[in-house]
């Protein structure tokens, strides 16, 4: 049985993952080659958080498959009044081709899945972001030609984007190193998971409380926010001040590989997690990372929709 649904990157085999993505180059370069797998269909975006690249990256993706996207906020469904997951995914499976899905609990995104004969994609939750983690390695491809064996070290909070990144390095053979504060490290069964993939393909998966020895010699710094949609407010202040030793900055990068490049899933917050200097830098490919979130999303929906992926079972 082919993969059915996008809810983490561990689900894609070393194959599937190149696969998506050589997929995700010629649509890049074609964005209208398959503009008529979804003629006159729908496929649902439904957004329980906020989203300016998702969102708007995946209503041009499923309109460049000749699609329609039906855009759905957390009130305008009967979930929000107490309808089940269940039924919900069961009654949009007779209607739509396939469901994206942004919301809070990894959980709840499992459940819609595993209800739905459709294929669900999951567009951040508290725990991934699988997505993001293929327009990243989509964007070092481009830049460096190949990923086995290529260095990158995430600074900062082991949130959803770190979780993503490291199971797509351990996947491509790459060496992923996560430099952050003891409270704020990744999933360590999140991190085990990867070890376990990069013990196969000849990568690596490391956590430091160091950011110099995380950075030394990386060929990718990236970072993402201190304070994610799914994180309780109240605990900024506390995260700002745990944080600021993992900020990238000139310092930083010039520990890294004199080639080093910066990315950012954005949104960026200048003068916290980086500064302004780095972002808006030579070095800087957060709007190529940006712009290749559409034709990875074209590719996951196409490779969905066509049975194209295998999965590591
Ligand atoms: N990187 C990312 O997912 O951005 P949005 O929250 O704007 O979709
Ligand atoms: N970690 C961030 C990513 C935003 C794209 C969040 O979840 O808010």
């Amino acid at each position: 049985m082919p993969l059915k649904d996008y809810l983490r990157v561990s689900q894609l085999t070393p194959k599937d993952l190149t696969r998506l993505l050589d997929l995700s180059s010629r649509l890049k370069r074609h964005p209208h080659d398959r503009g008529d797998l979804l003629r006159d269909e729908v496929v649902c975006l439904y957004f329980a958080k906020p989203s300016t690249r998702t969102r708007v990256s995946f209503t041009v993706a499923v309109a460049r498959l000749g699609g329609h996207p039906e855009m759905l906020g957390a009130n305008d469904l009967q979930l929000g009044r107490g309808e089940t997951i269940e039924d919900t995914a069961r009654v949009i499976s007779r209607y739509a081709k396939a469901f994206v899905i942004r919301t809070f609990a990894d959980g709840d995104v499992e459940r819609f899945a595993a209800a739905a004969s459709i294929p669900v994609v999951n567009a951040l939750t508290d725990g991934h972001h699988p997505c993001q983690a293929l327009a990243d390695v989509l964007t070092m491809r481009e830049r460096f030609g190949a990923l086995a064996g290529l260095r990158a070290a995430y600074l900062g909070d082991g949130n959803n984007v770190a979780h993503s990144l490291m199971e797509a390095g351990a996947l491509a053979g790459m060496h992923v190193v996560v430099g952050t504060p003891k409270k704020h490290e990744p999933d360590p069964d999140v991190v085990q998971g990867a070890q376990a993939i990069a013990e196969r393909t000849g990568g690596s998966v490391m956590v430091t409380n160091d950011a110099k020895e995380a950075a030394a010699g990386a060929h990718v710094l990236y970072t993402d926010v201190w304070l994610s949609m799914g994180d309780d407010p109240a605990t900024k202040q506390a995260r700002t001040r745990a944080l600021k030793p993992f900020q990238v900055n000139g310092k930083l990068m010039a520990v890294a590989d004199p080639d080093a490049v910066f990315m950012h899933c954005l949104p960026a917050h200048r003068g916290d997690e980086v500064t302004a200097e780095v972002m808006d830098g030579p070095a800087s490919l957060v709007f190529d990372q940006a712009e290749n979130r559409l034709c990875t999303e074209q590719a996951v929906l196409v490779a969905l929709l066509k049975g194209k992926l295998k999965g590591a079972g």
